[in-house]
């Protein structure tokens, strides 16, 4: 069986065939310019077990470490900015889970790399923690988990003040409806409530997001 199929019936019921490097990497090349630019963002819908955004992740912290690696404060706090504009969506719980996991293992062996000793638990707690934000088990087409029916939310995290990070919640649902918003009609109908995050979070520094209750999952 070749590494693109994890079993027919996989295949059947949910189309998973994974995609090869040499396609990853020939796709990423036509937006080449965002696949390296620290803070673009980059949702996959259907990310399997994250072929396209381990990728993602290999370029934007290449250029954080050209950047960034004489200071290792700057290249932990370049690192989060990286990791948190990094989403992906699998309708099956175990390539969300291998998924996250993957992108962290990613993260994680270039930070060990670099810094050996000197690597910050906190900062890998952090990292893991936009990783379970921001990697989610869910149905991309009605944007619920397949399970529970609760709906996706994703999280908003912007860069505030240097070293603090603002987090915002966003439906799923919204933010795709909103990208038709000037053409589209639908049940919730106000546009102004497409804009709206359903959670606002006080400013954390990046070291501390996921520490207090605050900042729950
Ligand atoms: C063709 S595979 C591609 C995986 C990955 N993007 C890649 O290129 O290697 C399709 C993936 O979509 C997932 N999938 C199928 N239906 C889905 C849905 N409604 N919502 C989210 N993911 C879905 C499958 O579980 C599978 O991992």
């Amino acid at each position: 069986m070749s590494e693109q199929v994890k079993s027919k019936k996989r295949v059947a019921e949910h189309g998973e065939v994974f995609t090869n490097e040499r396609e990853v990497n020939a796709m990423l090349d036509l937006v080449k310019q965002e696949t390296e630019r620290i803070e673009s963002r980059f949702l996959e819908p259907a990310c399997g077990n994250g072929n396209f955004l381990a990728e993602v992740l290999r370029r934007k912290l290449k250029v954080v470490d050209a950047r960034y690696a004489k200071s290792q404060s700057e290249w932990e706090r370049y690192a989060v900015i990286a990791v948190s504009s990094i989403y992906g969506v699998d309708i099956l719980e175990d390539n969300a889970l291998e998924c996250r996991d993957r992108l962290f293992q990613i993260f994680d062996e270039q930070y060990t790399r670099l810094f050996r000793g000197d690597c910050n638990d906190a900062c890998r707690h952090s990292i893991r923690f936009i990783f379970e934000r921001n990697i989610l088990w869910g149905d991309a087409l009605d944007f619920t988990n397949p399970v529970s029916k609760q709906p996706i939310v994703f999280s908003e995290w912007s860069p505030v003040n240097g070293s603090m990070i603002k987090r915002r919640d966003f439906m799923f649902k919204f933010l795709v409806q909103k990208t038709f918003q000037t053409s589209l009609f639908n049940d919730e109908g106000d546009p102004a409530t497409i804009d709206e995050p359903v959670k606002d979070y006080p400013l954390v520094h990046f070291l501390k997001l996921g520490e207090d209750v605050a900042n729950e999952l």
